[in-house]
């Protein structure tokens, strides 16, 4: 699968998802204001994918504001920063991302020119850093998988929520260039529908099999016996639980009731280990999500009220192992790991 971002002549590059699986287009951005944009409204989104589109927006606020003082430069980018840390809440690597380039700007003894030039280049380091982890993901991963599994997910947590070649889709990947003969069973995911337009846009694009099923019948084909594994994403990893695309809480449970292992891959960059879940934002978005159908068919009779909590908590009580760019845990040993 292509990247879904790339840094190119000093704009950005990125695949616009909310015209995906009908249209493979890229939108071309060089202004900050128009990266957090594409991040709030979800042109680009996917933990990973998020905190490397911020950094880059930090890098273009950098090139726009390069002619200023450096008293005015560093002010005029922290503006920027909490532009860009405003769009959304959950996803803990995008606060880790603009957290990790906004040091390198402030501690920089140099002039703005050469200020900017460092945070581009920060950026682009976190962009290869996050196609490495994910290739490390998918080799520890593989070696859970065996020939023949039929593995479902939740959500796309693959090469377009990162900047290649995703995390919970990273293990199938990797098996699959070993051999084995691995099949997906992709959760559609309202109220987004990410599993069904994202997920199986890019297996399909990569010859991997996957079917797509409505969220409810996740249960039903655990307890049928047509799932050996299931693999999901993550936003943000606390001490105690792992948050995720709303559902997956329900798709832990029914891993539980079935004895099917659980397992959740995520680079060490959305490791959060020094809060509690109950500390944590979940993002709320437009109930337009829920009542219209991709914004578009109105579902919901006139005046009926809706929610829409875009991720929910998972306890470490259900979770089998969580796959880092380091290995396998299980989530006492990731505490232990990771936990300083
Ligand atoms: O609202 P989204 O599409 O950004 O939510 C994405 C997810 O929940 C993914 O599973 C998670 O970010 C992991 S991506 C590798």
């Amino acid at each position: 699968m292509i990247p879904s971002i790339e840094w190119i002549d000093n704009k950005v590059k990125m695949i616009d998802q909310l015209l995906l699986p009908y249209e493979l287009k890229f939108l071309e951005i060089s202004d900050y204001r128009k990266m957090a944009t594409a991040i709030k409204d979800m042109n680009i989104r996917g933990a990973p994918a998020i905190g490397v589109a911020a950094a880059m927006g930090v890098a273009l606020a950098t090139i726009e504001y390069k002619n200023l003082t450096k008293k005015e430069f560093l002010k005029k980018v922290k503006d920027a920063i909490n532009t860009i840390r405003n769009t959304r809440p959950t996803a803990s690597n995008l606060f880790w991302a603009i957290d990790r380039i906004w040091k390198v700007i402030e501690a920089a003894p140099d002039e703005p020119p050469e200020i900017s030039e460092l945070a581009i280049e920060e950026a682009k380091i976190m962009a290869q850093e996050d196609i490495n982890a994910n290739k490390s993901i998918g080799k520890h991963g593989a070696a859970l998988l065996k020939n023949g599994d039929v593995v479902l997910t939740h959500c796309n947590a693959g090469s377009l929520a990162t900047v290649q070649y995703g995390t919970a889709l990273a293990p199938i990947r990797t098996a699959i260039e070993q051999g084995k003969k691995i099949s997906v069973i992709a959760d559609e995911t309202r109220p987004k529908l990410q599993g069904a337009t994202l997920t199986a846009f890019e297996l399909q694009y990569d010859k991997i099999p996957v079917k797509v099923i409505s969220d409810t019948s996740s249960g039903l084909l655990m307890k049928l016996g047509k799932v050996n594994k299931v693999i999901v994403g993550a936003d943000r990893i606390t001490s105690d639980a792992v948050f995720n695309k709303i559902g997956t809480y329900l798709v832990a449970l029914a891993a539980k009731d079935n004895n099917i292992p659980f397992y959740v891959a995520a680079p060490t960059s959305t490791l959060s280990l020094h809060e509690t879940s109950e500390k944590v934002k979940i993002e709320e978005r437009d109930t337009k999500e829920v009542s219209h159908i991709l914004g578009k068919l109105c579902i919901v009779p006139e005046g009926v009220e809706c929610l829409n909590y875009a991720f929910d908590i998972t306890p470490f009580r259900l979770i089998t192992g969580i796959i880092t760019e380091d290995g396998v845990f299980v989530p006492k040993e990731l505490l232990k790991k990771y936990k300083s």
